[in-house]
């Protein structure tokens, strides 16, 4: 599903590189959780993945696609085998729940006719059919984070990138988070989750575990 070949991620200005020499092979059906301490290069990892970065060497193909050879207009193709969630939610806090997850669902190209369907069953996964018409910006954390989980989930992405899904939230709304993934993951979903926070790790049964330590990978 995602291999990475001998990827390092230097930004500039900065003497020490995000990402030196990574190489992973995630197959289909994995859970993966990218650990590592803040600073270690886990948000670096994943935007290379989800093509909001290039590498400045190495090889990355995600889902059969070598993204250095991505045009531009492949990106939206890329992105539709993706499921992104982030720690601040990004939501657009001026729509409503709905209208978050639909306009996700038609840019994954969904047929209006199947539309309202599709978007109340991803709402009801996560438990948010009574708050359809809310506006985004109104909703509490976690409520906001299972908005988020909705849309990225609705067009049934083959990859689940996680960046500290639960890192904004208390003890009670991490778990709920959690178990949503391991929802899609046992729906069949491969999905890379990073965290600094060790506790997770016990959440998920058989995982696999990889840390980043300043940008260097190495395996648990
Ligand atoms: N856009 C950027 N420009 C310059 N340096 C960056 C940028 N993004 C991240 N970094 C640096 O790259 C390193 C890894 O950051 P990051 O990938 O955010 O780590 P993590 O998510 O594990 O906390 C840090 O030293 C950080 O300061
Ligand atoms: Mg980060």
């Amino acid at each position: 599903m995602v291999i990475l070949h001998g990827v390092s991620k230097h930004y500039p200005q900065r003497r020490r590189p995000a990402l030196d020499d990574v190489s992973l092979h995630v197959p289909p059906g994995q859970f993966l959780f990218l650990t590592g301490p803040s600073g270690a290069g886990k948000t670096t990892f994943l935007r290379l993945l989800f093509g909001a970065a290039l590498p400045s060497a190495g090889t990355i193909r995600v889902g059969g696609a070598d993204l250095g050879r991505l045009s531009p207009r492949q990106i939206p193709r890329l992105r539709r085998k993706l499921g992104v969630i982030f720690q601040d939610f990004k939501l657009m806090p001026r729509l409503s729940v709905f209208e978050n997850v639909a306009l996700a669902l038609r840019v994954a190209g969904v047929k209006s006719r199947d539309l309202v369907e599709r978007v109340e069953r991803a709402l009801r996964q996560v438990g948010l059919d009574h708050l359809a018409e809310a506006q985004a910006d109104s909703l509490s954390g976690g409520e906001q984070q299972r908005a988020a989980i909705a849309r990225a989930l609705a067009h049934q992405p083959a990859l689940i990138l996680a960046d500290e899904p639960s890192g904004n939230l208390d003890p009670r709304n991490a778990l709920e988070v959690m178990k949503l993934l391991v929802a899609a993951h046992a729906r069949g979903a491969t999905v890379i989750l990073a965290t600094h926070d060790p506790a997770l790790l016990d959440m998920v049964h058989g995982a696999r575990v990889a840390k980043l330590e300043a940008g260097r990978l190495e395996e648990s």
